[in-house]
C-alpha cells in the first residue's frame, strides 16, 4: 500500500540579492514518488539536489508550490490535517545538538508526547519503549549533552518514536557522526524497519543504501532514477552524471570481475569479497 504519494511536486525558494531583487531557486521540481508501507527508502544525491526539501515536504514543514503530497491519503496542503500528518511522519535531522530540548534524556524524549497532551502515565510508557527501541533504556536519567554523537542521535530518534509515527525520516542523521555512531544509528534504523516502520534515510554514504528496498537518486531538484541498490550501482552513466560513486566493495567487485577474477560482480559485502579474494589468492 502506498502511504506517501508525491505527484508532480515542485517547491521553490525565494532569495534576494543585495539590491533586494528576488529570484526563484529550485528546491525540488516535478517530483513524483510513491512510498509503500514498511519500505526502507534511501534518498541520495549531491549537495543541494533537494533531499532536505523533499524530506520537509513529507510532513508538511514545506508545502508544494505546484503538485500534491499525500500522506495516508491526507493532503499536506490541507491545514486541518497537518497535526495528524506530523504525528504520522517523524523527522530526525543532521545535528544532534540542535535537536535536544531538555537536558535529561527521558525529559527530552517526553517532549513530543507532552506537547500532544498525552496523559502522564502513557508518556512514561512511551518514553521507556522508545528508549528500548533505540537501545538506550539505561540512559534515561543521564545528561543528554554528555552523550556521544551516535547516542544523541539515538535519543533524537527515540524522541521521534515517542510520537508513535508510521514513518521515520532521517535527514543525514549520520552525517556528523564517527563510524561507530553511524553504525549505531543505521543499526537502529534497520531494526525499526524490520519491525515494520517505514524508513526514509537521506544519506551521502553510499554504503548505507545497500540494504534499502528502494533507492531514490536526486539531481538538481529532480528524481534522476529510482531502483534497487544494484540497479543504481550498475548504472555507471547515471552515477557519473549525478556525481555519485558506488560503495567501494561494489566498485572493487566489478573491477575484479572485469579483470577476469572469479568474483560475483554484484557482490556488495566487503567482508565476503575480501574472503573470496583471499581464497582465490591461496589457490594461485
Ligand atoms: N531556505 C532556503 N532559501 C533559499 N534557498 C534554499 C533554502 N533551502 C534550500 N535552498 C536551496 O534549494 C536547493 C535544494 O536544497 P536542499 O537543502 O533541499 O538540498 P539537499 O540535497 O538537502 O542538500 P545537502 O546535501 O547540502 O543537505 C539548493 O539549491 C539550496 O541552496
Ligand atoms: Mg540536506
Amino acid at each position: 500500500m502506498d502511504i506517501i504519494q508525491l505527484t508532480n511536486v515542485s517547491h521553490y525558494y525565494k532569495t534576494y540579492d543585495e539590491e533586494g531583487n528576488s529570484s526563484k531557486v529550485v528546491g525540488v521540481e516535478n517530483v513524483s514518488l510513491s512510498i509503500k508501507q514498511g519500505q526502507f527508502v534511501a534518498l541520495v544525491g549531491h549537495n543541494g539536489c533537494g533531499k532536505s526539501t523533499l524530506a520537509k515536504l513529507l510532513n508538511g514543514l514545506l508545502l508544494p508550490d505546484t503538485g500534491k503530497v499525500e500522506v495516508f491519503g491526507m493532503d499536506t496542503a490541507d491545514r486541518s490535517k497537518i497535526f495528524e500528518i506530523r504525528k504520522n511522519v517523524g523527522m530526525v535531522f543532521q545535528n544532534p545538538d540542535n535537536q535536544m530540548v531538555e537536558s535529561i534524556v527521558e525529559d527530552d524524549v517526553a517532549f513530543g508526547p507532552e506537547n500532544l497532551g498525552i496523559p502522564q502515565a502513557e508518556i512514561v510508557e512511551r518514553v521507556q519503549t522508545a528508549l528500548q527501541q533505540v537501545g538506550m533504556a539505561d540512559f534515561a536519567k543521564r545528561t543528554a549533552h554528555k552523550l556521544s554523537g551516535g547516542q544523541k542521535q539515538r535519543i533524537a530518534i527515540a524522541g521521534a518514536l515517542a510520537i508513535r509515527p508510521n514513518v521515520l525520516v532521517l535527514d543525514e542523521s549520520t552525517a556528523m557522526l564517527d563510524p561507530l555512531g553511524r553504525k549505531e544509528v543505521l543499526g537502529v534504523a534497520k531494526q525499526l524497519n524490520q519491525s515494520g516502520m517505514t524508513v526514509v534515510l537521506i544519506t551521502h554514504f553510499m554504503e548505507e543504501v545497500l540494504d534499502a528496498d528502494l533507492v531514490v537518486v536526486m539531481n538538481e531538484g529532480h528524481v534522476a532514477k529510482t531502483g534497487t541498490p544494484m540497479e543504481i550501482f550498475n548504472d555507471e552513466q547515471l552515477l557519473a552524471e549525478v556525481g555519485l560513486q558506488a560503495p567501494r566493495a561494489v566498485q572493487l567487485a566489478k573491477k575484479l570481475h572485469k579483470a577476469g577474477w572469479d568474483v560475483d560482480s554484484n557482490c556488495t559485502d566487503a567482508t565476503q569479497l575480501g574472503g573470496k579474494v583471499c581464497q582465490l589468492l591461496r589457490k594461485n
